[in-house]
């Protein structure tokens, strides 16, 4: 199996007392037993409505993770960094507006919501419309295969995937693909390249995900095949070339009204636990350092594929 991995980020602006904080960072912590997981603090989100008010972005962040620790989130299970010590999301973001059409933006009704939730403030930036680009960008740099939200996010999430599905149609098909593609079957030995001819004609024909996901699986327990035959071959089941960035699927978090038992906020362990990283800023500190250098890392292994196919290789 692929590793399945979750991304999910909180703006610096979210109010830490609100019940729906709560069962996100629930939900958190639940995940992180269950998936490698990379939690960020969104804090150049922050500034697409909150660019007048820096102040409360630069306070708020270290109080946030704080919390985050004493509900939880476990830094030994989970990756915790800040979005913008990671600038591979900015630049990425960048790549990805070259491709996506204006109307796509515009057709968020919470981008309308919001606009006129906050009409004290002037919101007809460049920043704020391209604001569900951004989170696309954070969630395809790791190529997350989830992610979790409320259901508002799932409009954002099926978003991210027809980025995801445009810029591998546009960047996927390497020159000579489909003969790549047959050397690569070759490597699999005649027994499994049948069948993988097999599976990928009888999903081609019938349009099942059974053979889609059997022939997936055998592709990935050939660990003898490089990471570019496998992309390569994973791909070709599906029609078209390599996959750059997968799709990822969207993860419902249970809502407030199916879940009694939130966090227990006021409980003396819970407390305990939040004085414990007050006491020692400097621990929380170097758990975001690690962090954010360990999601650099995965951001730059997928800006280097992503410059190379775009041409910004010099
Ligand atoms: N939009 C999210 C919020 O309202 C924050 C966020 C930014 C996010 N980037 C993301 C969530 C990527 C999930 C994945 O708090």
């Amino acid at each position: 199996m692929a590793i399945e991995r979750i991304v999910s980020g909180m703006m610096p602006t979210r109010n830490l007392n609100s019940d729906d904080y709560d069962l996100v960072l629930k939900s958190w912590t639940e995940l992180q037993h269950e998936y490698e997981c990379l939690f960020f603090v969104a804090d150049w989100h922050a500034l697409t409505t909150h660019y007048d008010e820096p102040e409360i972005i630069e306070e708020n962040i270290l109080g946030m993770v704080t919390d985050w620790l004493a509900a939880g989130v476990d830094p030994s299970q989970a990756t915790i960094f800040i979005q913008s010590k990671v600038p591979e999301h900015a630049e990425l973001h960048t790549l990805l507006s070259m491709i996506t059409p204006l109307t796509w933006l515009e057709k968020f009704t919470d981008y309308k919501d919001k606009h006129e939730k906050l009409s004290s403030k002037d919101l007809s930036t460049y920043g704020f419309l391209g604001y569900p680009l951004l989170q696309s960008a954070d969630i395809l740099i790791y190529k997350a295969t989830q992610v979790p939200g409320g259901k508002n996010m799932a409009p954002h999430i099926e978003f991210t995937r027809e980025v995801a599905r445009r810029f591998n149609h546009l960047y996927g098909k390497e020159k000579g693909y489909e003969a790549k593609a047959e050397e690569a079957i070759k490597k699999l030995g005649s027994k499994k390249g049948h069948l993988y001819r097999e599976l990928k004609d009888s999903y081609q024909e019938g349009g099942k995900d059974q053979p889609l996901e059997a022939a997936q699986s055998l592709i990935e327990e050939q660990q003898s095949l490089s990471l570019g035959d496998k992309e390569r071959l994973l791909g070709f089941l599906e029609g078209g070339g390599k996959i750059i960035l997968p799709e990822p699927e969207f993860y419902l978090t249970k809502s407030i009204d199916s879940v009694d038992n939130t966090l227990d906020r006021n409980s003396l362990d819970y407390k305990q636990k939040k004085q414990q990283y007050l006491d020692n800023p400097d621990l929380i500190r170097s758990v975001i350092s690690d962090g954010c250098e360990k999601a650099r890392k995965i951001a730059k292994d997928t800006m280097r594929d992503i410059r190379e196919v775009m041409g910004i290789n010099f």
